[in-house]
């Protein structure tokens, strides 16, 4: 019986262990503050910061910016976790603008990080650095149109009469990544995508595309008719916000 008691209470402590988001709230979250979308991060970084009167970058930049540009982004995730938390420990330790990952216009009106030397122990480190490492992904899903797969995609279209977009994509395509969280988070392309369509996300390393379609490249869009088997069209390349909703509208037409 004690036994049985001693392993469920490491087991919790394990579960309740050092939350991420609590270091961040109790360490950071002062300075920086959590998701504010890029485009309206850019309008402020125009404005001189006059606009949202920020202290520090946000989270989600923090985020974005490391996983673009610590470790390789082609290696395995856990290796780049661990230059991620090495990054965040030496950063917060010594703060250093010629170490900074997010791009010099979005932080040339900050003043210098104060050093946080010694205010936190290893362990806090490393649920922070996790914390920070899955925040912009985390984000990212929260704030775009759903994703199903293809096979849910299909029963969906023919349900509500919509039209299939497969996203093909790689995880380390930088246009692929810039599209995530400049275009795909966009409130007018979230709406437009949930009224009129049902998006399917292919990793086109892992996965093949339906239909015998072949990859374009990425990033790529493939259009189905609502009958699962029509496709409207199929095509390769960056779109920014505008570009984005014209190329759906024009596939909306084409649907009719
Ligand atoms: C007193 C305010 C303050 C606190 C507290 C603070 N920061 Fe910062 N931090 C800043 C400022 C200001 C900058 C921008 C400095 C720059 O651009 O060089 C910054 C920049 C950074 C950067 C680099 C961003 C880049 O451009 O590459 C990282 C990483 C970072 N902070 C992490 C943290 C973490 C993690 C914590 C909590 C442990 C934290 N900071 C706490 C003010 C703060």
């Amino acid at each position: 019986m004690k036994k049985i008691f001693w392993f469920i209470l490491a087991g919790c402590s394990f579960l309740f262990g050092i939350e991420g988001k609590e270091v961040f709230d109790a360490k950071c979250a002062s300075c920086h503050r959590y998701y504010i979308s890029l485009n309206e991060l850019k309008k402020n970084a125009q404005s001189n910061n006059t606009l949202l009167e920020l202290k520090a970058p946000t989270l989600n930049q923090l985020s974005f910016g490391v996983r673009l540009n610590i470790g390789d982004i082609k290696a395995d995730e856990e290796s780049q976790r661990l230059e991620v938390e090495e990054f965040i420990e030496n950063y917060i330790a010594a703060p250093d603008k010629k170490k900074n990952v997010v791009p010099p216009e979005m932080t040339k009106f900050f003043p210098a990080m104060p050093s946080m030397k010694d205010l936190l122990n290893e362990d806090e480190i490393e649920a922070l650095s996790n914390f920070i490492f899955d925040y912009g992904e985390a984000m990212i899903i929260e704030h775009s149109a759903p994703f199903v797969s293809f096979e849910k995609a299909k029963e969906l279209a023919k349900q509500e009469n919509k039209i299939i977009m497969i996203r093909g994509i790689l995880p380390y395509c930088k246009w692929c990544i810039k599209m995530d969280r400049e275009v795909m988070v966009e409130k007018e392309v979230v709406e437009t995508l949930i009224k009129d369509f049902v998006v399917v996300k292919t990793d086109v390393a892992l996965e093949k595309l339906p239909l015998g379609m072949k990859s374009l490249g990425t990033p790529s869009f493939y259009f189905i008719n609502k009958d699962g088997e029509t496709v409207i069209a199929q095509i390769q390349g960056y779109r920014n916000k505008q570009e984005f909703l014209e190329l759906l509208n024009t596939v909306k037409q084409n649907a009719k």
